[in-house]
């Protein structure tokens, strides 16, 4: 038989998707895997109705449709991004994952080396490695997940062809202050590096923290790969429509790449979505209030089990220190938790490349009422 190809050996079927099944066969509540358990916003669910009937239903052009285009570039403007072109500064994709793998691809060759800081989020690796490139990894380091500028340095030296940014992060949620981008530009310029920043999180920073567009710094749209996303925004996640953003030169490379994996993003979707991209200001600010509300009450919730836990500056998960429970590792500690309380989370370790232990991640993006089910149990249950 056919040997199938050696790089996917290494890669393991998410934990993620395997603690969803766990919960499943427990009845346990979900707060692993990172979705909402609430609907999008009416006026898009009657927007999808509409361009079901329209003449949606062939490829769109394969960067994506020009109403979708010119309506994202706006929104992106109206939030404090750059003034993007939309025929030449955008290649809309299927989620942000698409635009991770595109934007790998677009500035990787096979061999080339990629900063990546941990904790990450899973895909990270697995798109360097599928474009022959090699993940260093350069630690964030609990509790308050900063970098060590002499790590960064020290990687930087290995000469990578980019650095990986998420930011607002998954699963830490770290939001980066201007100096620490400030800082990570100035090492990308110096040693002529790409950054391929993730910012699908950008409308879920909690005050006083505030998102900077990585692109808007001074000098940094010439090696910026920006790529985001509806699914959080406008709790779409099923759309699947993403975009990368970069100069002209960088996306004439993306278009390519793009058209060869998926030809494009679902026409009747991004003419839908062009509605969610008109949302006023006070969508966002609901958007917003509604997260605070929710961290807020998870958080409250976790502060009676005596446990330590993240408060996150942005994003929609928390990582709760379970190592007092006396657990053998995390592993153990997420599938006993899911059996005896009935609340399901994500062993840490999955996303630290070294090796850290102590942390489920749990995540609140779901209806005050499952949160505050879950959050029952483990108040009644879970004690150090
Ligand atoms: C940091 C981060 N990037 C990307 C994604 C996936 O985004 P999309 O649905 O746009 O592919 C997720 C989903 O959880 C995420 O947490």
């Amino acid at each position: 038989m056919p040997a199938t190809a050696r790089r996917l050996a290494i890669f393991q079927e998410s934990v993620i998707r395997e603690m969803t099944r766990l919960a499943n066969q427990h009845g346990s509540i979900n707060l692993a895997q990172g979705f909402p358990d609430f609907d999008p916003p009416a006026e898009l669910i009657e927007a999808l109705e509409r361009s079901a009937r329209g003449p949606f239903h062939q490829y769109a052009i394969t960067w994506g449709a020009p109403r979708f285009r010119q309506a994202l570039a706006a929104k992106i403007a109206r939030f404090g991004g750059p003034q993007l072109d939309p025929d030449r500064n955008l290649v809309v994709t299927c989620g942000s994952t698409e635009a991770m793998m595109v934007a790998m691809m677009t500035a990787c060759e096979p061999g080339d080396k990629v900063v990546v800081f941990s904790p990450f989020y899973e895909n990270y690796a697995a798109d360097a490695i599928l474009s022959g490139a090699e993940p260093i990894y350069v630690a964030l380091r609990p509790p308050h997940f900063d970098f060590d500028p002499e790590e960064l340095r020290r990687a930087f030296a290995q000469k990578p062809k980019a650095l990986v940014l998420c930011n607002p992060s998954n699963p830490c949620g770290k939001v980066f202050t201007r100096e620490e981008l400030l800082f990570l530009l100035d090492l990308a310029r110096e040693h002529d590096a790409f950054v391929l920043t993730d910012e699908v999180y950008e409308h879920i920073v909690y005050a006083p923290h505030r998102h900077i567009p990585f692109a808007t710094l001074p000098g940094a749209e010439e090696r910026t790969l920006t790529c985001g996303s509806l699914s959080k925004t406008y709790s779409i996640t099923g759309w699947r429509l993403g975009y990368v953003a970069a100069s002209e030169r960088i996306i004439a490379q993306a278009k390519k790449v793009h058209d060869f994996l998926t030809v494009g993003a679902a026409a009747p979707l991004q003419e839908a979505a062009v509605t969610a991209l008109e949302f006023p200001d006070s969508y966002y600010d609901q958007l917003l209030a509604d997260y605070t509300r929710k961290r807020d009450l998870l958080l409250g919730y976790l502060a009676q089990t005596g446990l330590d836990y993240t408060i996150p500056q942005g994003a929609y998960y928390t990582l709760v220190d379970i190592s007092p429970l006396g657990f053998a590792d995390d592993r153990t500690a997420a599938e006993e938790i899911t059996r005896t309380i009935g609340v399901t989370g994500v062993p840490g370790s999955s996303f630290f490349r070294e090796p850290v232990h102590r942390y489920l991640r749990l995540h609140f993006a779901k209806k005050d009422e499952t949160l505050h089910r879950a959050g029952e149990r483990l108040a009644a249950k879970l004690r150090r």
